[in-house]
């Protein structure tokens, strides 16, 4: 849509509504069609408009791709009918006897696919603080191939220095995978800072509505495309046209949607960091979290998401009772703000003993706040917090 030869460099909320988003050229429909279609009529053996298969290729899907290629910056994108689902399908890059650094405070059902699935099929991780580069450059043995970290991490939101790490990759020749999913491109940039892939789980901040599961790669090269595209076609867990519509209908409002986000998100830290029953606050937006500085030089915003600590499984669980604005679930990134307990629900495949290793206590309360008034939040959780 944009012409790259004569540089024309939209910006991201133009690129968010154009790219991929063209009208229906058969209708002038200003909403990308949803095609939901099995297979494609051919004209002759061999001959076809470029879609033969739904599985290989659809039009809705083609289109999601390319806008979430282009605000991420990469060369192009694959998605998968979740965040998992993508997640699996990067590790198809990979061989038996290969090895993985990863960092070790990741979403809960990252070690699980790795721990208790892949490593059955003989691949190997280590799991490192990778908020310091060097634990990651000792844990790089001569059998690695990619480094995988999520900034800010999931519950504890650390935060990994992506151009730092991926120099050292690069020097190392491994491959490093981002997961982006809790500052969408909109706030950080990974593939800019030298990462290889980026991963998110589009249910979250890119669909943006809680309505629909999706998952996404975005390549740097050519090999990564191919072999992403050919996994989406021999394993066949790719994006149904309507939920690949879901994230191009979301994507629209992302840059707004993530200002409101960050700015409610920085109210409520700061409600929290107050309140004299809350011992510790987790959010890089607050001057004493231990990698301000850094999260101010890679990200061009602090998000929405934060996690504090209440004191105890008894405390997290008598203020979850109480909140009314607030829901209690899993997930994050909706519009809608949604608090969840890490120890029982997104974190407890790692069992308590792997929960304690990486400083994930019972009294942790993990919130994405939503775009609601933020007085009404602010109000909800201080009514909440009187319970403990
Ligand atoms: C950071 C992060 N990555 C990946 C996933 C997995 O995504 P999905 O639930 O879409 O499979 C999640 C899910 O919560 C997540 O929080």
């Amino acid at each position: 849509m944009f012409n790259k030869k004569k540089k024309e460099n939209p910006g991201f909320s133009t690129r968010a509504i154009h790219v991929g988003q063209q009208p229906d050229p058969e209708t002038g429909a200003v909403s990308a069609p949803i095609y939901p279609t099995s297979t494609y009529v051919q004209q002759g053996i061999g001959e076809h408009k470029g879609y033969e298969y739904s599985r290989v290729s659809n039009p809705t899907r083609t289109r999601v791709e390319e806008n979430l290629a282009a605000l991420e910056g990469g060369i192009g994108a694959r998605v998968f009918s979740s965040g998992m689902a993508a997640i699996n399908a990067i590790t198809t890059m990979l061989q038996a006897g290969d090895h993985v650094v990863c960092g070790n405070d990741l979403y809960g059902g990252v070690p699980r696919l790795f721990n208790q699935v892949l490593s059955t099929f003989g691949l190997e991780f280590t799991y490192v603080d990778t908020t310091d580069a060097r634990s990651v450059e000792r844990a790089i043995e001569k059998n690695t191939r990619m480094v995988y970290v999520e900034t800010p991490t999931n519950p504890l939101m650390s935060i990994t220095d992506v151009a730092t790490v991926s120099r050292i990759c690069r020097k190392r020749k491994v491959d490093l995978v981002v997961d982006n999913t809790f500052m969408s491109p909109y706030f950080q940039q990974p593939l800019a800072l030298g990462a290889d892939l980026v991963v998110h789980s589009t249910t979250k901040f890119l669909n943006g509505h809680s309505d629909g599961l999706g998952g996404v790669v975005i390549c740097t090269r050519e090999d990564q495309m191919e072999k992403l595209a050919f996994i989406q076609k021999a394993a066949g867990a790719i994006l149904s046209p309507f939920e690949c519509w879901l994230i191009l209908r979301g994507v629209k409002t992302l840059a707004v949607r993530m200002e409101q986000h960050d700015r409610n998100g920085r109210k409520i830290a700061d409600f929290l960091a107050r309140h004299k029953r809350i011992p510790k606050v987790f959010y890089p937006g607050l001057p004493d979290h231990p990698q301000h500085e850094l999260a101010q030089q890679q990200m061009s915003g602090f998000g929405s998401m934060i996690t504090f600590e209440t004191g105890s499984l008894s405390n997290a669980k008598k203020m979850l009772k109480r909140v009314r604005v607030c829901s209690l679930g899993e997930s994050l990134g909706g519009v809608e703000t949604l608090i969840s307990h890490p120890a029982t629900m997104t974190h407890a495949a790692l069992g308590e003993k792997g929960r304690r290793a990486i400083g994930i206590t019972d009294g942790m309360v993990r919130i994405s706040v939503g775009i609601e008034d933020v007085k009404d939040i602010i109000d909800d959780l201080d009514q909440a917090l009187a319970a403990i």
